[in-house]
Parts: C-alpha cells; structure tokens; sequence
C-alpha cells in the first residue's frame, strides 16, 4: 500500500511538471514563409528520371572527374554487400562486361581500399530528364 502511494505521489509530481497546465492564450507569432506565399501553389511533379538500360561510358568533362554512372545507382550498398562491386571489382568487371574500378581504388597490394566503398559518394547516375535543377557556371 505504502509503495502504490509513492507511486501515485511522484506520478502526480511528474504530471505537474510536465508543462501540460501551462496556458495557452499567447499571443500569435507572425510566422513568413521563406517562399514568401509561394507554397499555395501547386507545383507539377518534376520528371521522373530516366536512366539507360544498358549503360554506355558518358564522355568526362575535366580531368580526374569521377565518371558519371551511365545507368541507375539503386544497387544496395550495405556493410555486408556491394551491389557495384558485383560487377565493377578488379575481378569480376570482365566477365560482367564493366570497366574495373580504377587504380586509385585499390590498396598497395592492389585489394579494393574501403574507403572507396560508398560508391554513390562520388559517382552520380546520369539520366535523360533534362529538368534544369541547379544552375551551374562551372567551366573547365
Ligand atoms: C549489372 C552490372 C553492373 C552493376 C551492378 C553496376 N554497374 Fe556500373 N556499369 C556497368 C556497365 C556494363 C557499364 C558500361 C561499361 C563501362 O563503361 O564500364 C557501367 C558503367 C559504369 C560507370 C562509367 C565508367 C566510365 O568509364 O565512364 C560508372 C562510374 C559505374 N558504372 C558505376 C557504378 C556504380 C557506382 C554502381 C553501383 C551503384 C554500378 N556501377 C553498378 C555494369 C554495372
Ligand atoms: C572518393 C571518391 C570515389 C569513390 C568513393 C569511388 N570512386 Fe570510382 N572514381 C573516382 C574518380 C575521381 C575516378 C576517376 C579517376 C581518374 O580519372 O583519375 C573514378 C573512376 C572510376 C571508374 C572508371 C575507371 C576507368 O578506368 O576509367 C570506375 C568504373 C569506378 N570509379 C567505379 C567505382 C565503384 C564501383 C566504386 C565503389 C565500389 C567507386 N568507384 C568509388 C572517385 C571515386
């Protein structure tokens, strides 16, 4: 019995303290969008992405650019499983048709260096929607 009081004091104690009485006739604070009225609009969905079936190298804009990935980059990329590596490691990218990773990926003793693992850090899939979504002035 003694203890069910206690229990039901520090329940009242905490209620009390939970801000729940706390009153509420504050007054309104004008809150502006930063789109400044914009967000009434309904805005059409953007394009969906389209990516090539089979990829095809997209020709590199300056030197040391990651190549764009000429086809989806949805393959899972997880601590257990490389979906890229499937066909791009130094040893399947043959038989898989793909270009192996590049030299720069790989460890003095020529293995796959983990840091290069989070492929989709660098690379970034090309697809055919040609929704302009930044500008960019970058020049060579
Ligand atoms: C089913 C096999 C397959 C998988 C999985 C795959 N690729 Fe590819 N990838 C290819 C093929 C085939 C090409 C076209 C030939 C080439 O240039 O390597 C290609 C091309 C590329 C290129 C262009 C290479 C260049 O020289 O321009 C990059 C970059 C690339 N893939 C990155 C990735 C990344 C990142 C992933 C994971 C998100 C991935 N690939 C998953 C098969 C694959
Ligand atoms: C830290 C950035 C970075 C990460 C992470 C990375 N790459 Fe690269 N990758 C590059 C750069 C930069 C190049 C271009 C190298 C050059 O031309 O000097 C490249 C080149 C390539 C190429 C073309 C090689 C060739 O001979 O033309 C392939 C294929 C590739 N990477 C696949 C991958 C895959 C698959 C992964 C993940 C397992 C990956 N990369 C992770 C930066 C990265």
């Amino acid at each position: 019995m003694k203890k069910l009081l206690s229990v039901a004091a520090i329940t009242l104690l905490l209620s009390a303290c939970s801000g729940q009485q706390a009153s509420t006739d504050m007054a309104s604070v004008n809150v502006e969008s930063l789109r400044q009225g914009e967000t009434s609009a309904t805005l059409p969905a953007q394009a969906m992405p389209n990516y090539p079936s089979k990829g095809a190298a997209i020709e590199r804009t300056f030197v040391h650019q990651p190549p764009l990935v000429p086809h989806k980059d949805s393959y899972k990329i997880s601590a257990k499983k490389n979906g890229c590596l499937t066909c791009h490691s130094t040893e399947k990218a043959a038989r898989m048709k793909a270009t192996p990773v590049d030299k720069s990926h790989l460890d003095a003793s020529g293995e796959f260096n983990n840091e290069y693992y989070f492929c989709v850090q660098c690379h970034v899939a090309q697809a055919d929607n040609k929704d302009a979504i930044v500008d960019n002035t970058h020049t060579k």
